[in-house]
């Protein structure tokens, strides 16, 4: 793992002029690397590399980044904002020689098969206006990915009880949420961040199908 987190590392130092600008990305400047990112290593390192992949909310590609290192061939992965699109694209052809895997685009109502769906460091209310719109989207990825294999989603937690406008009330959700909204699937969780030692706290689901 190391070496993945040593490659990504000296990536973004040699291009700190992009990165300096996504306060964000300074977690994958230095290691250790975030949780949330090391479990979706750890879980993808057990996966079958033949499986495709759907990652949406890219970002510069670290997370794609981990499919790619272990020899996953089939990623397609959505970012919105198109600059940091280029520049995900160009970090994953330098280091792995993939081309164009991150589109960019905003992950809507694409319907897209895949047998892994990810969606983590990236909670946003978007459109939402309520728990219940916000609970609809996260489900609606699956459906639209015609109910995966595997859904890796992080989430912030309901356990998280302070003021935020970033992250309003509505989107932190509990393990009861994500079992309602997953009644048929086999679901394990770590936590992530923890509020006051983070900014905020979070957890990691993976859905499975049963
Ligand atoms: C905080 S970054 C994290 C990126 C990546 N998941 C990671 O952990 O390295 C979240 C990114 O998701 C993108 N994003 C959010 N919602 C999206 C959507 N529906 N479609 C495409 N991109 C989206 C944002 O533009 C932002 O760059």
């Amino acid at each position: 793992m190391e070496r993945l987190q040593t490659l990504l590392a000296e990536y973004i130092s040699a291009h700190n002029t992009y990165f300096s600008r996504h306060e964000w990305t300074k977690a994958f400047a230095t290691l250790p690397y975030p949780l949330y990112w090391n479990k979706v290593y750890d879980i993808a390192k057990t996966l079958s590399n033949s499986k495709t992949v759907l990652e949406i909310g890219a970002g510069f590609g670290f997370v794609s980044s981990i499919f790619a290192y272990h020899g996953f061939k089939q990623i397609i992965a959505f970012e919105r904002d198109s600059e940091i699109c280029k520049i995900g694209n160009e970090l994953l052809t330098e280091i792995f020689g993939i081309s164009s895997c991150i589109r960019s685009e905003l992950y809507g109502m694409q319907n897209i098969k895949t047998d892994i769906l990810v969606l983590v460091n990236c909670s946003y209310a978007d459109n939402c206006k309520n728990k219940q719109e916000y609970m609809s989207k996260l489900v609606s990825y699956y459906e639209k990915a015609e109910y995966p294999d595997l859904y890796i989603l992080e989430v912030i937690d309901s356990s998280y009880s302070e003021k935020d406008d970033c992250f309003p009330e509505f989107i932190r959700l509990s393990r009861h949420d994500i079992e309602q909204m997953f009644p048929n699937c086999i679901i394990s969780s770590w936590p992530t961040y923890q509020y006051p030692i983070n900014k905020k706290s979070k957890t990691l689901y993976l859905i499975e199908k049963s």
